[in-house]
């Protein structure tokens, strides 16, 4: 980290503006929103600067910057157009340990100026140390549209309630609890309609009444893996969750999204290392939301979709354990996009089967006839083991063995590889090309179209993301 993001309170606190012009005029409008005692010092000073030294606002020094004008100063900005003079600043501002900003040269900066989605009491800062202005802006202005205003008012109620709140609740995780059921309540819908003293009263009443633990489990479809592929329910719930339930598809940057301290348990499946039982994560499950905690079920691409969400689900039932369901993009949809593969086409497919490579119970067979007719695409999930079987009952059942395939690897993800080929060498292209896990296998004519399509696929991803994607064809 180039900068440590700091609040400070500047309240009356000496600040000095090196320069008389717009630049300096534009840096005391938010020095003056803070209420710093803010001094310029320049030869001349344009008509607004005037104007607001006039109106007692700020102190005008009609001289040239000398060292003796930093006295006493906690933070120095340096605004005018002359080199040697910013660089005079700079040089003696860090002389006399003072914080200084040269404005629109990052590397005389021992200190930023953020771009802020200002939200009072609520502010939140982006910076970019310095290297792209312009993109922490356009992140402000997507900011300025998901976080609603009426999330300043919300702050400035439940700040007017944190002392009795403290004293009602001794424990740290007791007053969290109380504070993520306030936000989840309608206090924050009456409050966006403005009606402050019923959000109050409930406010209030919550307060006063027996608090009973209430859990509940989320079982939250993640996706593929990149996390820009999440919805904002997932989202929403990872950061309001006391626990986290995760297995090993979830990918790391999806992980480093949940709430920071959550605590978090892998449940992780790996063929032929299931490291918790599933009946044992049913249990868990029920156990934690039991105790009163909000538990984050996590799970690759969509829970309902080879996920074991259905299973959970039914436990919870059972149990009579709250809990919502949240679909996430299935393996099959985020891979197929981002290698440029529809998965039906007119020209090509017109059906869709998903199948999994892995059955329940040895012995139990797939509809091998079913799968081999054509115009048709086959994704099929947990498929690289058996894919000698894959394909030689495809082939054995009359799919031709020039349909072209698709193995996706890392789907979606930073390590994404595609390689493509034809259902008679399918096999032997997992074992050439070393594939990992996971990986989808995608059999149909559609495949074909991943050479066609695949730049135009990269392109319309994320731009984490748009690097060109390995191809091994
Ligand atoms: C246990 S299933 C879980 C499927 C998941 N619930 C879904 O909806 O995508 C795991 C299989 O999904 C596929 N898969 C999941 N994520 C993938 C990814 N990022 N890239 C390629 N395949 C993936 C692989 O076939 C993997 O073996």
């Amino acid at each position: 980290m180039q900068y440590l993001p700091i609040f400070t309170k500047l309240d009356n606190k000496p600040v000095l503006v090196v320069g008389g012009g717009d630049v300096a005029l534009r840096k005391c409008s938010a020095l003056l929103k803070a209420r710093a005692s803010i001094t310029l010092v320049a030869p001349k000073f344009c008509q607004q600067l005037i104007e607001l030294a006039s109106e007692n606002k700020v102190t005008l020094i009609h001289e040239y910057f000398s060292e003796q004008h930093l006295k006493n100063m906690m933070l120095v900005i340096a605004a005018t157009d002359l080199e040697h003079v910013n660089s005079q600043v700079f040089e003696l501002a860090n002389t006399h340990n003072i914080f200084v900003n040269v404005v629109d040269d990052q590397l005389k900066c021992t200190f930023i100026f953020p771009s802020i989605v200002d939200r009072n009491p609520i502010t939140i800062a982006i910076s970019s140390a310095g290297t792209a202005p312009v993109l922490a802006r356009r992140l402000r202005e997507k900011l300025e549209t998901l976080i609603p205003q009426h999330i300043g008012p919300l702050a400035t109620l439940v700040g007017g309630f944190r002392s009795k709140v403290k004293q009602r609740f001794k424990h740290f995780a007791d007053r969290r609890q109380f504070w993520e059921g306030v936000f989840d309540s309608s206090v924050v819908s009456k409050v966006q309609t403005g009606d402050t003293q019923a959000a109050e009263q409930q406010l209030e009443h919550m307060l006063n009444a027996k608090a009973e633990p209430e859990g509940e489990v989320y079982v939250v479809g993640a996706g593929p893996g990149d996390p820009e592929l999440l919805t904002l329910k997932a989202l929403q719930l990872m950061q309001q969750a006391d626990v986290v339930v995760y297995d090993y598809l979830v990918s790391d940057e999806i992980m480093e999204l949940v709430r920071r301290d959550a605590d978090l348990i892998c449940v992780g499946k790996r063929l032929g290392d299931h490291s918790v039982a599933q009946q044992d994560t049913n249990q868990m499950l029920v156990d934690l939301a039991k105790q009163g905690k909000k538990v984050c079920r996590i799970k690759g691409g969509d829970p309902f979709i080879y996920g074991r969400g259905g299973e959970e689900v039914q436990v919870l039932a059972a149990n009579k354990v709250n809990y919502q369901i949240v679909p996430g993009i299935t393996a099959a949809a985020g891979c197929s996009a981002y290698a440029g593969i529809p998965l039906t086409h007119r020209d090509h497919a017109q059906a869709i089967q998903f199948v999994t490579g892995h059955c329940k119970k040895d012995g139990q067979e797939l509809d091998w006839q079913s799968l081999a007719k054509p115009n048709q695409t086959l994704a099929i999930y947990m498929g690289v083991i058996k894919s000698p079987h894959i394909q030689a009952e495809l082939l054995k059942h009359g799919r031709n063995a020039n349909t072209p395939v698709a193995i996706i690897e890392n789907g979606t993800r930073k390590n994404q590889r595609v390689i493509t080929g034809k259902l008679g060498e399918l096999a032997d292209l997992i074992t050439r090309n070393s594939v990992v896990s996971p990986a989808l296998l995608i059999i149909g004519e559609v495949a074909s179209l991943h050479q066609e399509l695949h730049w135009f696929g990269a392109k319309a991803q994320t731009s984490s993301f748009a690097q060109p994607l390995t191809d091994v064809a």
